[in-house]
């Protein structure tokens, strides 16, 4: 049996690990029995390139690779190397020179406040986070992210717990929202409003910003302002004496411990003159029915079911045993991808041979700039991988691989591809024949090492 006649992805179901006469190994990191092999041995072969969950499968990545390579005698940072079982060992298929795409909040400063912190992902952390940057907040119960506006238009998704909002539209209208895990807000620049934690241990948030260059520490902040202007403007303005304002902080205050608010409408001025806004400035993500793949769920938000939401889009994926995020590209914005749960590799082609492969955890932050051809496979065996794909855009755009070939004439895709092997070529049309879309791909077991019948 020759390797060319029994290809991966043409239904074989099993594959050769080695070339005739090695040794044929039976493993990768997900199924490593008792007979297993150590991925990262010298003498461990895998032409393929497949998985090794390093993290779940307590391994310790090396530098060998299908006969190459050798160990490393210098100092280590072992947890770290274990997180990125495919920078220490990248895919042979890798080439050439990739700036860095990838950052965990891990590393971010945090700037801990009373009942709270914030920390950020900037271009100035990760330098190809240009088109959006990200904070990660946490307010307990009744903390404050005190009333402020900025430059920027600010997307969020809530991560854990509950959360008060407030908010003015340029009609003079109000706007409050108590929001959950998985629900979204969004205002638009300059647009004022504040955030406070609400259950009983607060909340925590990830806020997108529409620039790479936006800064936390940077935004108007009420207390700031009026710490910065003449106390007799001040009365002037308010119509109060200027002795009463003696009693206003001397400088912001940023985040801060509140008391714990009543409902809404306890909550609300009662006042004449009190509108509420016409506008919808949040939106319950989580319980949207999902887009269903093959291999996981999809949740996509952006102007068309958020109207608000005009320069931020996204989509939310759970990603199922061993399935994967199609290989496919974004036409028209960089991805910022947040890893919520699990474990994962992505590999970005850049053109001119060129491509480098990420992996990525919870907490993890990852970049693939438009129109660059990237996937995302779950490399976990017990973790769900959940991530969100959020893009400087008023609609979500992809384009998959799979469809575009599923849709071109079959004469040219097997001209392409199979020029050299025309059994396999006919194989491959039945493989695309029914091409959709299907954003996340079920596990079909192709990427499970098997021993070969030979
Ligand atoms: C709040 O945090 C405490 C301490 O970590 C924990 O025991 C409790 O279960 C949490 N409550 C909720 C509702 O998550
Ligand atoms: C980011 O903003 C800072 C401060 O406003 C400015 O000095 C810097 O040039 C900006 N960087 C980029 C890449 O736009
Ligand atoms: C997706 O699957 C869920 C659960 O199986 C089901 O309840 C829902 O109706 C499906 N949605 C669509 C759009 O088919
Ligand atoms: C990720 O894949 C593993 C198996 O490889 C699976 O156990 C886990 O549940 C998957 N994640 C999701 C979201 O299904």
């Amino acid at each position: 049996m020759q390797l060319s006649l029994c290809l991966a992805m043409l239904g074989c179901g099993r594959v050769l690990t080695a070339p005739l006469g090695q040794q044929v190994l039976t493993t990768t990191g997900r199924h490593a029995g008792p007979h297993a092999k150590d991925p990262y041995s010298p003498d461990y072969r895998d032409p393929y390139g497949r998985k090794v969950d390093s993290v779940g499968d307590k391994l310790q990545p090396l530098p060998f690779r299908n006969g190459d390579g050798t160990s490393v005698l210098g100092p280590r940072n072992k947890p770290r190397e274990r997180q990125n079982p495919d920078v220490v060992r990248p895919p042979d298929t890798d080439h050439g020179t990739i700036p860095n795409m990838r950052w965990s909040f891990a590393d971010s400063h945090i700037r801990i406040e009373e009942g709270g912190w914030t920390r950020q992902t900037t271009i100035r952390e990760l330098p190809t986070s240009k088109e959006l940057a990200g904070v990660n907040m946490r307010l307990d119960e009744g903390v404050i992210r005190e009333l402020h506006w900025h430059v920027q238009a600010e997307w969020a998704y809530v991560l854990e717990g509950s959360v008060r909002i407030t908010a003015l539209d340029t009609e003079g209208g109000s706007f409050v929202d108590d929001l959950k895990k998985g629900d979204l807000w969004y205002f638009p620049p300059g647009h004022p409003h504040s955030l406070q934690g609400l259950s009983e241990n607060g909340t925590e948030f990830l806020l997108i910003f529409d620039d790479g260059n936006f800064s936390e520490d940077s935004t108007f902040l009420l207390t700031d302002w009026l710490a910065h202007v003449p106390k007799a403007v001040i009365a002037e303005n308010f119509g109060v004496p200027p002795e009463m304002l003696d009693a206003i902080p001397e400088k912001e205050k940023y985040i801060f411990q509140g008391s714990v608010p009543g409902s809404i409408d306890e909550e609300i001025p009662k006042s004449e003159g009190y509108r509420k806004s016409k506008l919808q400035f949040t939106h319950k993500m989580l319980d949207e029915e999902p887009v269903n793949a093959s291999g996981g769920r999809a949740r996509i938000v952006d102007s068309t079911n958020f109207p608000i939401s005009k320069t931020v889009a996204a989509a939310h994926l759970e990603i199922e045993p061993g399935a994967l995020r199609e290989m496919h590209w974004h036409p028209r914005a960089d991805e910022w991808s947040f890893f919520i749960r699990g474990r994962a590799r992505v590999t970005i082609f850049a053109s001119e041979g060129n491509a480098r492969t990420f992996d990525y955890q919870a907490g993890d932050v990852g970049i693939v700039p438009k129109n660059m051809g990237h996937f995302i496979e779950n490399l976990s065996d017990d973790e769900p991988l959940e991530v969100l794909e959020i893009f400087r855009a008023d609609k979500f755009e992809d384009f998959s691989l799979f469809q575009w070939l599923g849709e071109t004439p079959r004469r040219m895709v097997k001209e392409h591809l199979f020029a050299k092997d025309k059994k396999a070529g006919e194989k491959f049309e039945k493989a695309i024949w029914n091409a959709e879309k299907d954003i996340i791909k079920a596990n079909r077991g192709y990427d499970v090492e098997e021993k070969a019948e030979l």
